[in-house]
């Protein structure tokens, strides 16, 4: 395979989440693609958020955040709240809050997934805040349960790919059995 060296390095795939925090006592929800796992056991997530935008205030202030699994049928209001800024919006009323034990942050009950964090370590890079935190809590609507377990395609979570928000495709294989083909 011929490789050339592109100028865009932003090639990969991500989720768009929503993150939800209080910012002076009030919901505000941002949208990210810089969302992930660190850590399967113990849950460990982490989540790169602008120092420039509103949101940061209400993460440090309050000690938690929530990750919100948006699906397909939610695409203009996750890209809202990633336009328009808390600092001259409110974006309270876009998604109707709940919340779980700990009243700290509040999660969009529109979405099928909602992931409760709550913040451990916070990195300081040139730009960016990474809140890194433990989940506590994670609640998935009924309807996309299947046998008891959160379905993919039930979800239909939005992804970021090529510049798109995109829906995900056919499953292609089964993690760790697959390469079991090539063991010798
Ligand atoms: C698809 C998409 C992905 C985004 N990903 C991020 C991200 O990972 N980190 C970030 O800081 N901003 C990201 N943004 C920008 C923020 O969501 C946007 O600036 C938002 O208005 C900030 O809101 P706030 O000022 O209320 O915190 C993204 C926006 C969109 C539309």
């Amino acid at each position: 395979m011929e490789k050339v060296k592109v100028e865009n390095r932003s090639v990969g795939v991500s989720p768009a989440v929503i993150a939800g925090m209080l910012v002076d006592g009030r919901p505000n929800y941002i949208t990210l693609g810089s969302y992930g796992s660190l850590s399967i056991n113990p849950p460990i997530v982490y989540v790169s958020i602008n120092k420039s935008h509103y949101s940061n205030a209400g993460v440090k202030a309050n000690g938690y955040f929530s990750v919100n699994i948006p699906s397909k049928n939610l695409v203009k209001e996750t890209d809202y709240v990633g336009i328009v800024s808390g600092k001259d919006t409110d974006k309270s009323k876009v998604f109707k809050a709940f919340y779980g034990s700990v009243d700290k942050a509040p999660m969009v009950e529109e979405c099928p997934v909602n992931i409760l964090v709550k913040l451990t370590q916070t990195l300081d890079l040139p730009r960016n805040e990474v809140f890194i935190g433990d989940i506590v809590e994670v609640y998935v609507g009924k309807e996309f349960l299947v046998d008891g377990k959160p379905d993919v395609n039930k979800i239909n979570p939005i992804l970021l790919a090529g510049g798109k928000y995109c829906e995900i495709g056919a499953a292609v294989g089964n993690p760790r059995v697959d390469g079991k083909a090539l063991i010798k």
